[in-house]
């Protein structure tokens, strides 16, 4: 019978077969792992910015009022990102010489806006109100985590379904009062148990809904 395929075919084969095999088993390893890891759900990353602002320094040591920068927070769906000229308030006097200012003082004098680079980002089919939560008994951390002591901006909760659901079946023991909303260090007291059905009603929560599919998908 006349060879069709060279000798080495066959190796070039069984190699072929194995790489295959090997490659499928690693995809399922994948995927079985990859939900779980904080990889997929971008915890913890550390995103590159044009300029390295500290809320560890500005936040936590100067004690600079979060609304300050992010000044829509209680009125929109967004936080807001501060402009240029909220950083030259104080940098027009302060460190203006600083390397590390360079591209802050350049965004002025050009009147090109600084490229930040988003930290949290949730898909476009979800629906997202900050002022609803911060008016409404959930303070930044329990999302965000401790910014104050921040150098750089991690993404500390999953942001999955899951993790916003777990919050909106049963949202008392998260609840604080107006006056603790903007304090990164608040943790829920011994009597939680009993303030957090207060606050429930003090707010006017309508949990019954919250776990709606239109509330957050719409
Ligand atoms: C002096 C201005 C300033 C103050 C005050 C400030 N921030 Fe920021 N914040 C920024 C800037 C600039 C960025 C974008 C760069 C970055 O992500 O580090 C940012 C980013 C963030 C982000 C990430 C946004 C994203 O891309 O997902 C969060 C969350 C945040 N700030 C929360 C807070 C909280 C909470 C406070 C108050 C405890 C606060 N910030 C106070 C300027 C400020
Ligand atoms: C209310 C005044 C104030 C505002 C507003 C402010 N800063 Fe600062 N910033 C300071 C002071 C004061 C320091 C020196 C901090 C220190 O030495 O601990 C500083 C330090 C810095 C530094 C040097 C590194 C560090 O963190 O110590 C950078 C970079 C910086 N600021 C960037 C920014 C940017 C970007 C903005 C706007 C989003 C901004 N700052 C807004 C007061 C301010
Ligand atoms: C219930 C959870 C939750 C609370 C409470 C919360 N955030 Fe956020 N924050 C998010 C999510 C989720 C995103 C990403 C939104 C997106 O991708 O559309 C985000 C994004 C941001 C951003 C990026 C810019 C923007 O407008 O989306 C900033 C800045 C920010 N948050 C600041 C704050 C501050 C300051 C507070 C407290 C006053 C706060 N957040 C309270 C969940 C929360
Ligand atoms: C720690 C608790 C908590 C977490 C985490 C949380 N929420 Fe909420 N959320 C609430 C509470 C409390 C309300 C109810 C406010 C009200 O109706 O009075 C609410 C209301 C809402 C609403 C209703 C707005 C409206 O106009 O009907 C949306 C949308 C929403 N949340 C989306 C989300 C999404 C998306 C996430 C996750 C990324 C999330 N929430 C995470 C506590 C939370
Ligand atoms: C409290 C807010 C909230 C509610 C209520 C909610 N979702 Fe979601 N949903 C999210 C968020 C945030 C994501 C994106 C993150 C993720 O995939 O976990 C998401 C993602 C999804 C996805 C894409 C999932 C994937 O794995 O790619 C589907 C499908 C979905 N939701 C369906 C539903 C259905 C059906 C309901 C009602 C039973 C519902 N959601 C209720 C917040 C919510």
């Amino acid at each position: 019978m006349a060879q069709i395929f060279p000798a080495y075919a066959n190796t070039v084969a069984r190699a072929a077969i194995l790489g295959a095999a090997a490659l499928g088993c690693l995809g399922l390893g994948l995927l079985i792992a990859l939900p779980a890891t904080s990889h997929v759900t971008r915890q913890d990353i550390i995103v590159e910015q044009p300029v390295q602002f500290s809320h560890e320094h500005h936040v936590g040591g100067l004690g600079i009022d979060c609304r300050y920068c992010h000044t829509s927070v209680e009125q929109s769906r967004f936080a807001g990102i501060p402009p240029t000229h909220t950083c030259m308030t104080c940098h027009s006097q302060l460190w203006t010489n600083a390397e590390i200012l360079a591209p802050v003082r350049r965004s002025l004098a050009e009147g090109v806006p600084l490229r930040w680079q988003r930290v949290h980002v949730l898909p476009d089919y979800v629906y997202f109100d900050h002022s609803v939560h911060v008016t409404n008994g959930v303070g930044c951390s329990s999302c965000h985590g401790a910014i104050n002591r921040m150098p750089q901006v991690r993404q500390v909760a999953p942001l999955t379904m899951g993790w916003c659901l777990s919050c909106h079946r049963d949202p008392a023991p998260n609840l604080r009062p107006e006056s603790e909303i903007f304090n990164m260090d608040w943790k829920p007291p011994s009597d939680q148990a009993e303030r957090g059905p207060k606050l429930l009603e003090h707010y006017g929560i309508r949990s019954a809904h919250l776990t709606d599919c239109s509330r957050c998908h719409r």
